[in-house]
């Protein structure tokens, strides 16, 4: 698979359109600044290189991201899986479209984050990415990405692959039934999310944590 090598590729790009990013004639003072060595200035987003640079409130904010995705993980792969046993796939697209919304919205309260998906291929225009992430998405990151926001805020970007059973909606088109194409072209018109193989990035989930008030 050529998936790795092109991840890597894009990987090294973004790192590049970072750098690129920055002002002209910050380099003088990039070396005369220890204050942060390892984070890169993006506008007001400032990308954290790794995990290991998070402050301790940093690293709270990281695991409620990661709590909220699993659970927004669990809850629609577990209404998509009860759509489709109970109906089928073409069925389970309407229970996604009027349902996934609804469920990020819980999600969201549960967490006091905000939470989404998105993807370089998008299927619903009511999944875009937030501003913060639009080089992850250009560039394809298909690791993890951590950015810290205005207010303190940590953003969290998290790549989702393709399991097997994705491809009931998202496969190659040939490969999907008459009923599922028929439903995907009356519910999203501009759908652009088929063609994915296994293992395939599919998207992000995205999440930002906000400071935790101070006590
Ligand atoms: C029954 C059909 C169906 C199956 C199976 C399915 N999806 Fe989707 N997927 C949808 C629909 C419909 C949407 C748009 C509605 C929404 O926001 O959830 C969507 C949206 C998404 C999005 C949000 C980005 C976008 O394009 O709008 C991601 C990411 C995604 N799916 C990943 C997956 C993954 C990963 C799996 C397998 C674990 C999967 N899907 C299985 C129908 C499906």
């Amino acid at each position: 698979m050529t998936n790795k090598r092109t991840a890597t590729v894009a990987l090294a790009m973004c790192m590049s359109l970072i750098g690129c990013a920055k002002p002209e004639g910050d380099s003088s003072t990039e070396t005369a600044s220890p204050a942060a060595p390892s984070t890169e200035d993006v506008g007001e987003t400032v990308v954290i290189e790794s995990a290991d640079q998070l402050t301790p409130v940093q690293r709270q904010q990281h695991e409620t991201a990661l709590a909220a995705k699993d659970a927004l993980m669990t809850k629609l792969s577990g209404r998509l899986v009860e759509a489709i046993q109970k109906d089928g796939p073409a069925a389970a697209i309407d229970v996604c479209k009027s349902e996934a919304p609804a469920i990020a919205e819980n999600v969201k309260r549960e967490f006091k984050v905000d939470i989404g998906r998105t993807s370089f291929k998008l299927r619903s225009s009511m999944n875009p990415s937030p501003d913060w992430a639009t080089e992850f998405v250009e560039t394809r990151a298909d690791t993890p990405q951590l950015v810290s926001l205005s207010d303190d805020a940590l953003g969290v970007f998290l790549p989702i692959r393709l399991q097997k059973k994705c491809l009931l909606c998202h496969g190659p088109v040939d490969q999907l039934a008459e009923d599922v194409k028929s439903a995907l072209k009356l519910q999203y018109p501009n759908d652009q999310a088929t063609g994915f193989h296994e293992d395939d990035l599919r998207g992000w989930f995205w999440v930002e944590v906000p400071h935790p008030p101070k006590q």
